[in-house]
């Protein structure tokens, strides 16, 4: 079986303001990322990690190119379909570095609150949640608020969350930043499992390289285009 396309992108450009206030951010970047692989995006500050990811995660406009999730074409120089926040909801999973759980309420109606508003009965929503926080062996915390939990406690409750609506693929912006060594390395082996055992493709920002040898593959963004570097390289 050849791999599934999870993402593809095909010169997308992306600039932000004009005369003085211009920035070129993304020029003419084309890549395919597949189902099943954990792909650290690694680039210096400023360089349009974040602006890209927000780009496939169809919240942040490009200038001009294509943008593919699965096999669905959503953006050919113009979103294609007026229900981005619906492909948002279904087909995405979001981590970012902070996690921004809702701090008012506890654990388990963080992790159905989605799922909730993609209309999915409580029930069945509570049962996919509880699963999720057994897996992440935090199902002991169910009824805890976010401010009780430690930061790994509250990362792992994250990652939960974006993995609660079976999305196809994961965007994580640095999901490790407040954690120490060796909680990043767990969170970053748990993001390989979920990839291989869901067959989800993961993109992941990072800036600790110590991370970078359980990728599936490294993206860097240099001159402003993507490119691909041997994840060997750096076992
Ligand atoms: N809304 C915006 N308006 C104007 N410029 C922006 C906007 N968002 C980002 N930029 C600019 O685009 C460039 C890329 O920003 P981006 O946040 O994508 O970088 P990054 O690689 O994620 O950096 P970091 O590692 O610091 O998070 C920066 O020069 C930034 O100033
Ligand atoms: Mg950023």
């Amino acid at each position: 079986m050849s791999a599934q396309q999870a993402i593809k992108v095909e010169n997308l450009n992306k600039s932000f303001g004009s005369g003085d206030t211009f920035v070129d951010v993304i020029h003419d970047a084309s890549f395919t990322i597949y189902k099943g692989e954990l792909v650290a995006l690694v680039a210096p500050s400023g360089a349009g990690k974040t602006t890209l990811l927000m780009m496939i995660g169809c919240v942040d406009t490009p200038v001009s190119g294509k943008i593919w999730i699965g096999d669905e074409k959503v953006y050919d120089n113009k979103w294609l379909t007026k229900t981005t926040r619906k492909i948002r909801r279904e087909k995405l999973g979001f981590i970012f570095q902070a996690h921004y759980l809702i701090p008012f309420l506890n654990v388990i109606d963080n992790l159905v609150l989605l799922p909730q508003a993609n209309k999915v009965d409580e029930k069945v929503a509570k049962t996919k949640a509880r699963e999720l926080l057994k897996y992440f062996d935090i199902a002991e915390k169910e009824k805890a608020m976010p401010s009780q939990l430690s930061g790994g406690q509250n990362q792992r409750v994250a990652i939960a969350r974006a993995l609660v609506n079976d999305p196809e693929i994961i965007l994580a912006d640095e999901p490790t930043a407040a954690l120490d060594s060796a909680r990043s390395i767990d969170v970053v082996k748990m993001l390989k499992k979920i990839a291989k055992e869901q067959n989800v493709a993961i993109v992941m920002v990072t800036h600790d390289e110590r991370v970078l040898p359980y990728c599936d593959k490294i993206m860097k963004i240099e001159n402003k285009k993507t490119v691909f570097e041997d994840v060997s390289a750096v076992k």
